[in-house]
């Protein structure tokens, strides 16, 4: 946030309307043919914010530096959507190493010339890195000997100790979660963003929140672990658990806006909260345990990343506020632990000869993902690939949570999102325009306001519970191209797809702060597909840039109840040979 008081946003969201301010806002920072979202213009490179946060005093822990083939193994890519193939790792300094590595930790160092710049695990628009990381976790031999709020530190692989908890707090801030568990937060420096990007950068940082989302669900995968976000929590109540919203500790320094909080568990221990025959967990923290924040013992004071202080954009500022999730609901998700499939993913595939070409390791896969500069413009990928990536981004719901595979066990809401697909090289597959409709019940809405004339055929071979249809078959290279900004990615690609939300019916029901789920929505749904391109041994790229409304008519959709909010591609990639990677922390991690 902006604001430098506790009480801005309440206060402000009671002078206009919050719906309308974020309609506005979408609006406002489309990009189209004749005009970009605002932004300065030009970089200011000399005030280009710092993408490390470092809270200066505060105690430095640093984590094991595991290699790929140090304990906890990783399991086979294949494995994290298998049936029961991951046993729970226990919770210790280890295992959560492993678990931030592969959740935010630097992948690799690249360089160009004199330049340098880290990438990491998790993906970010112009590689700015907004989102911040921090656990809340009990006493730990290795880490320390009292329960604690840590932030993490990428560059060092560390966690930073913001404050100590009394035992009897931790204790009440787990209430009604199973044994061993622990919290998972992340906040946004949204001036990262908005540096470069101006108006447009608030929808970037809710696509690197739910990349993190999505890169820390499947890390906590690879180790047999759940993870659900505690999604009817307040803001307010966030950025107290977080320290964000200590003022004290931001003197000088640009705010981190609170975004979400997660529990992660050991898979085998959901059953231990059990009372009969299903588990309830709840989606909130007891109201005593977030008053009793006031008793922690706070360490450190957040640095300065910027030389200026951030530009101020109006809008941006009311975005914020209008989209400020204003009060608790104390909702309960049932997770049941008797059926096999809670944990699991119902692939239709999984008796099938594996597709992955070398049978990579989840941590290979993790590690290597890479967004593509650019694409060859030849490379077929195959149909069973093809529709086995599919797959992976539908969360077979049946309205109940404990039903979906990870990562989409997660997001405790109905997803919102599906896709508009440019197919061009696809083996056996018409080049043309698909859609990927992710929950079968929305089918009819999104046929009655796409163009009547497409064609809604399933194409030949499509698994029958994949709902996949080809709508118009044609050559979409250059149309792909041109909605993204002009991009070659888009069209140089086998495929590229806009991610097309349940927009206005979504802020209706839940309100102005769904806004950004659904952008975190899109940001696990290209997580996923990240991920899905290097198994297949191709590459991916999310695209921030993208023509919205050009991308409406191509489809048909008009008036703001669906909006296409991400876009993606997926291709054979051309590495940059001016490039030089080093490895992450000085040896080959
Ligand atoms: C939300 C989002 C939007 C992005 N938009 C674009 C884009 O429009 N064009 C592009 O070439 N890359 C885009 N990227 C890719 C980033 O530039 C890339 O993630 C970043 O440079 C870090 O590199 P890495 O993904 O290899 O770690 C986007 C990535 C994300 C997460």
């Amino acid at each position: 946030m902006n604001h430098r008081t506790k009480e801005g946003p309440a206060r402000y969201a009671e002078a206009f309307d919050p719906l309308e301010v974020v309609m506005r806002y979408h609006q406002e920072t489309k990009h189209d043919f004749s005009r970009y979202a605002r932004a300065l213009g030009y970089m200011d490179w000399a005030n280009q914010p710092d993408p490390f946060r470092r809270y200066e005093g505060s105690p430095l822990l640093p984590l094991p530096r595991l290699k790929p083939d140090d304990a906890p193994f990783s399991p086979r890519y294949e494995d994290l959507y298998h049936p029961g193939a991951i046993a729970s790792a226990p919770v210790t300094v280890l295992t959560l190493s492993r678990f931030l590595e592969y959740s935010l930790a630097i992948s690799a160092w690249k360089q160009a010339g004199e330049v340098r710049w880290a990438l990491r695990t998790n993906p970010s628009s112009g590689n700015l890195h907004p989102t911040e990381g921090y656990l809340l976790i009990d006493k730990d031999p290795g880490v320390s000997p009292f329960p604690g709020l840590y932030h993490y530190t990428p560059k060092e692989h560390a966690l930073e100790l913001r404050a100590e908890l009394p035992m009897e707090s931790f204790a009440l801030l787990m209430q009604g979660f199973p044994p061993d568990a622990f919290l998972v937060g992340f906040t946004s420096v949204n001036w990262r963003e908005t540096w470069k990007y101006g108006e447009r950068a608030f929808r970037y940082c809710q696509h690197d929140v739910g990349h993190a989302i999505g890169s820390a669900r499947i890390a906590a995968r690879t180790l047999g672990w759940r993870m659900l976000l505690l999604d009817g929590l307040a803001d307010d109540t966030l950025g107290a658990l977080l320290g964000v919203d200590r003022i004290q500790d931001f003197n000088h320094a640009e705010l981190e806006h609170p975004d979400c909080l997660a529990v992660v568990w050991p898979a085998d221990r959901t059953a231990a909260v059990s009372a009969g025959d299903t588990n309830s967990l709840p989606l909130f923290l007891a109201t005593d345990a977030v008053r009793d924040s006031t008793r922690y013992i706070w360490h450190g004071k957040a640095n300065r990343l910027s030389r200026d202080d951030p530009v101020q954009w109006e809008i941006l500022n009311q975005v914020e506020v209008a989209s400020w999730k204003s009060s608790t609901e104390q909702r309960v998700v049932e997770l049941d632990h008797d059926r096999p499939s809670m944990e699991t993913l119902i692939n239709p595939s999984a008796d099938a000869p594996s597709i992955y070409p070398d049978q990579p390791s989840a941590g290979q896969v993790i590690r290597r993902r890479r967004s593509a500069l650019a694409f060859d413009g030849k490379t077929l990928i195959s149909v069973g690939g093809f529709f086995t990536m599919l797959a992976r981004v539908m969360p077979r719901i049946d309205r109940d949570l404990c039903k979906r595979p990870a990562p989409w066990d997660a997001l405790p809401w109905e997803p919102a999102v599906h896709l508009a697909l440019f197919v061009h090289r696809v083996e056996s597959l018409a080049p043309g325009l698909y859609v990927l409709v992710r929950d079968p019940a929305k089918m009819a809405p999104l046929r009655l306001a796409m163009h009547q004339r497409f064609a809604w055929t399933s194409p030949p071979g499509c698994p029958e519970d994949l709902p996949l249809f080809l709508l118009h078959e044609g050559d979409a290279r250059q149309l792909a191209t041109q909605v993204s900004c002009h991009q070659d990615i888009a069209g140089d690609s086998a495929f590229s797809l806009g991610m097309i939300a349940e927009f206005e019916s979504s802020l209706l029901r839940h309100g102005p702060w769904f806004y950004r789920r659904l952008f975190w929505e899109t940001g696990v749904i290209g997580q996923v597909l990240y991920l899905e391109a290097e198994a297949a041994g191709v590459r991916a790229t999310g695209i921030g840039c993208f023509f919205d409304d050009p991308v409406h008519q191509v489809f048909g959709f008009n008036g703001a109840m669906f909006q296409s909010l991400y876009h993606f591609t997926t291709g054979g990639h051309v590495e940059d040979r001016r490039l030089t990677t080093l490895p992450p922390y000085g040896h080959d991690h």
